[in-house]
């Protein structure tokens, strides 16, 4: 391997929102944070030297991109996916959550319905709550340790509620699954006919297993194209997140001019010059890295699937088929979802996210991100492994040995 996946960089004393704030949130300062969805990896180091370039040109006065930065983005998702955008449709945003919240806006009214997939990354239901829109769940079915989608239910949540928009998370986050074709195909004929928008959230679309393959929605039709509000960006890939890039594809251009007009108003213009820099140069440089780290994730699922299959037999890994998170089953420990994030965080040390945070049907799940090198994951089976010893089910049960 050209990079080194394996080593272990210290991001405490960096302002990391996972490593330096567990006090300030109420967990043990030896907390591991296995939790937000960013990587413990160095970035591409075209992007990095890029960014060290900048910072020694000194001045960071507003900025702007020209055609190669489309161009990079336009080449990733064409070559990758089959994705043939064209420069207009392409709006630059800040962060997919700002996007997300301003395509609530810009195409719904106070009290209209809003229809998301939980459990599902959280902001999806804080973005609809806080523009004040009615939150409608068509919950994921958990089937032999497979995720579904009930379409019937799906439908009739459309019909019943006359759901303006739908938020899709594809891949999803938190339980890594990548729809298929069929799977969205559906989605998005049934969008198309009860009229309801879809805003397809694919920031994780470059972190798929082997066997499976990420599907950008509006490649299936030219009339599921037209409906959708396509939010992508090189945070997730690249390691970027604190650097703010997203990209925003709106090929209809009614929806686009309402979109634009949304996020005018909301007084935000050119994205940071790093940002810019980074997003650009990931996309064009770093395809190599990528396809390494994918192999490397793949070694820590498959790590992280024999670790608990062999000493954590309480808990349940729902099978990934893309992101870097895994949502991991604990119900068999008969916890409230406050009981089980205080033993988590305080008995085996570990900073999971909860997953009643995730909404309806999280209860008893906790998410763990394998995006870090493999010593922190084998870290994180023994402290999990030590805290289940603890347990009045497992000590009764070295007791009678
Ligand atoms: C599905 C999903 N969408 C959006 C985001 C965040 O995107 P941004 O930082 O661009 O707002 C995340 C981060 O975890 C995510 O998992």
């Amino acid at each position: 391997m050209k990079y080194d996946f394996d080593a272990v960089i210290s991001r405490h004393n960096t302002g990391a929102l996972k490593y330096d704030f567990a006090v300030e949130r109420g967990k043990p300062a030896d907390i591991l944070p296995l939790w937000v969805a960013d990587m413990d990896f160095a970035t591409p180091i075209e992007v990095s030297d890029k960014l060290v370039e900048i910072a020694r040109h000194g001045i960071f006065g507003y900025s702007e991109s020209k055609g190669p930065y489309f161009e990079a983005v336009h080449q990733w998702f064409s070559r990758r996916f089959g994705y043939h955008s064209e420069e207009a449709w392409l709006i630059k945003a800040p962060g997919v959550v700002f996007a997300l919240s301003c395509a609530i806006r810009a195409y719904t009214e106070t009290g209209d319905a809003i229809l998301i997939q939980q459990p599902v990354y959280p902001p999806f239901a804080s973005m609809v709550n806080a523009n004040e829109r009615t939150l409608v769940v068509n919950e994921l079915v958990l089937d032999n340790g497979h995720y579904r989608i009930d379409f019937d239910d799906f439908e009739q949540k459309l019909i019943k509620h006359r759901a303006r928009l739908f938020i899709l998370c594809s891949p999803h986050n938190p339980m890594g699954r990548v729809w298929t074709k069929e799977e969205l195909r559906t989605m998005g004929a049934l969008c198309l006919k009860h009229r309801c928008l879809i805003v397809a959230d694919e920031i994780h679309c470059d972190f798929t297993y082997p066997g499976h393959r990420h599907h950008v929605l509006a490649t299936l039709a030219p009339e599921i194209a037209e409906n959708t509000i396509l939010c992508t960006a090189p945070s997730k890939t690249f390691n970027l997140a604190g650097l703010q890039a997203s990209n925003i594809f709106i090929q209809n251009l009614a929806l686009r001019q309402k979109f634009i007009r949304q996020m005018d108003s909301s007084g935000y213009s050119q994205l940071n010059t790093m940002g810019i820099a980074a997003c650009e140069y990931a996309y064009r440089y770093g395809e190599d890295w990528l396809m390494q780290l994918r192999d490397y994730l793949a070694g820590n699922r498959d790590y992280l699937r024999h670790a608990i299959g062999a000493r954590l037999p309480e808990i349940r890994m729902i099978e990934p088929e893309g992101t870097y998170l895994v949502w991991l089953d604990f119900r068999a420990l008969g916890m409230q979802a406050a009981q089980l994030d205080h033993w988590v965080a305080h008995q085996a040390k570990l900073w999971l996210n909860g997953g009643a945070s995730f909404g309806t049907g999280g209860e008893g799940f906790m998410r763990i991100n394998i995006g870090c090198p493999r010593a922190l994951l084998r870290e994180a089976v023994d402290r999990l492994e030590q805290a289940l010893h603890t347990l009045p089910a497992r000590k009764n049960q070295k007791e009678k040995l």
